[in-house]
């Protein structure tokens, strides 16, 4: 594992391994490798025994939202990546990367507004995408300047 985990906590799970980085507090972790996940592209992650959904918007920048839809709980990851959004697989509610939901297409009478799931903040460094699982702003993450990206 490397220095990586040096100073925080270690969890695994099969072969996710998500530890905090040690550097900036308790709730950032590593969620994937960046390599693992392409632009377009949705997969379910485990995280301190907890399940989310992590996916690239066709920009390539990653997101981590709920595991599960809002409407009837179904896993996220099995949906589509649409631009930066995300559409639910089952009925096709559409959210955005902060959870909002902006599109419910077989509702008679659509209340997105009144639904947002749990997204956090999420930031791709060294290969590895991390997550930050607390509350409030996350810390900024730590900048190794001998490092290439
Ligand atoms: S379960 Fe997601 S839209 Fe219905």
């Amino acid at each position: 594992m490397g220095s990586e985990g040096r100073g925080g906590s270690q969890y695994s799970r099969g072969n996710d391994r998500a530890y905090t980085s040690g550097l900036d507090g308790l709730c950032a972790h590593r969620a994937r490798r960046a390599r693992d996940i392409g632009p377009g592209r949705a997969v379910p992650i485990r995280v301190m025994n907890e399940d989310f959904t992590l996916y690239r918007g066709e920009s390539g920048a990653p997101k981590v939202l709920a595991f599960r839809c809002a409407h009837r709980g179904t896993q996220l990851s099995t949906g589509w990546v649409e631009g930066e959004d995300l559409r639910c697989f089952y009925h096709g509610w559409k959210y955005d990367a902060s959870g909002q939901c902006i599109e419910q297409p077989a509702e008679p009478e659509p209340f997105c507004q009144k639904i947002r799931i749990r997204s956090y903040p999420t930031e791709e460094y060294l290969g590895l995408i991390f997550a930050y699982f607390g509350e409030g702003d996350p810390p900024p993450m730590v900048s190794f300047h001998h490092a290439t990206t």
